[in-house]
């Protein structure tokens, strides 16, 4: 008995000492094994008298269900503490405040071309959209303004090979337009977009900025259509009480052509260094549609005519946020943009 309780204890020390399933198998296979110590207990029995074998027997078995028990406890000890390790090293603090996920904001000239969208397809206008990158035909030949015609220099432009250039105005987007409708249907359309000139970079100056055209052609268009269209869309951009100005100008695209003036918001009138003491503030160019325009794309000017008009978004934009350096819609300074939240 004596030699049975030597064997667990040392088989207990052994087990306390494995570090892993493969040292504990091993273990297992020394006492359990066909060679292993209880078998040679077992073998020990045939040289004992005949009363002690039963005892002997059930001592050997008893120490057999200890040994298997033990191995048992032992596997499910070691798992307990692997897991509490495992718990404690992936600890998920959730009182940890979040990352901050700070919304975008729309950027303002984009705010501004949404808004000028929404009032004029509320009257009945599509936007159409065109290529930046145009040909020499559809941004200045078509428009009226030949190879050699000194207005060119008005748009001084990227040219990319002869007859392939950045386009300098959307109004190529127009051409596009009308020449798709074969001169048969009538247009109403609006066409934002970024465009091009080379220009030095300043306050006022930028060699790229964003355009809106409009171009109406039907059957009974005038003057007085392109007066009353532009007039609302002034007082949408600047407020219910103002007034516009038309003022006699040049654009070889339209004949007659004008030059528009908003009523001064900041003074309503009566002068102020916002408006140069006149009352008023140029925001945009239009005409009624020039015949060869109308011609070329495929509209006879006996039958259809035309009003444009084109406004710069960054010149409304400046206005009406007090805006002084055109610099700051491009170089992306989030402290600038993010003060547009709609
Ligand atoms: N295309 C002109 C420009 O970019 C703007 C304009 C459009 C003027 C339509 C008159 C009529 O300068």
């Amino acid at each position: 008995m004596k030699e049975f309780e030597t064997i667990k204890q040392r088989f207990l020390e052994s087990l306390s000492a494995c570090k892993s399933d493969a040292e504990i198998a091993d273990l297992k296979a020394e006492y359990l094994g066909k060679t292993g110590v209880l078998t040679a207990l077992m073998q020990q029995m045939k040289d004992l008298p005949a009363d002690e074998k039963p005892k002997h027997g059930a001592a050997v078995n008893a120490i057999k269900v200890f040994i298997e028990d033990e191995i048992i406890r032992f596997k499910e000890k070691k798992y307990q503490e692997r897991l509490t390790e495992k718990l404690a090293s992936e600890k998920l603090d959730i009182t940890l405040p979040g990352n901050q996920q700070t919304p975008g904001v729309r950027h303002l000239l984009n705010q501004i071309v949404e808004e000028i969208e929404d009032l004029f397809v509320g009257l009945g206008y599509q936007v159409k959209e065109g290529p930046e990158i145009e040909t020499d035909e559809n941004n200045f030949e078509k428009l009226n303004l030949p190879a050699d015609h000194p207005a060119r220099d008005m748009q001084d432009s990227f040219y990319i090979d002869p007859h392939t250039l950045l386009r300098t105005h959307t109004s190529p987007v127009q051409v596009r337009t009308m020449i798709e409708k074969g001169g048969l249907e009538p247009v109403k359309i609006i066409c934002p977009g970024k465009v091009y000139r080379r220009d030095d970079d300043d306050a006022t100056h930028s060699h790229q900025f964003m355009q809106i055209e409009g171009l109406v052609v039907d059957q009974n268009t005038s003057m007085a259509d392109l007066k009353g269209t532009l007039l609302k869309m002034a007082q949408a951009m600047f407020g219910e009480d103002r007034t516009i100005r038309l003022r006699p100008s040049y654009f070889p695209f339209t004949e007659p052509s004008v030059e528009v003036d908003v009523s001064c918001y900041q003074c309503e009138g009566k002068g102020c260094s916002l408006c140069k003491q006149t009352g008023y503030i140029e925001i945009l160019g239009a005409g009624m549609v020039h015949p060869n325009v109308l011609k070329m794309s495929g509209y006879d000017p006996d039958k259809y005519q035309g009003f444009a008009f084109g406004i710069g978004v960054e010149r409304i934009a400046m206005l009406r946020h007090g805006i002084e350096d055109i610099r700051h819609f491009y170089t992306n300074d989030h402290r600038f943009l993010k003060q547009f939240k709609r």
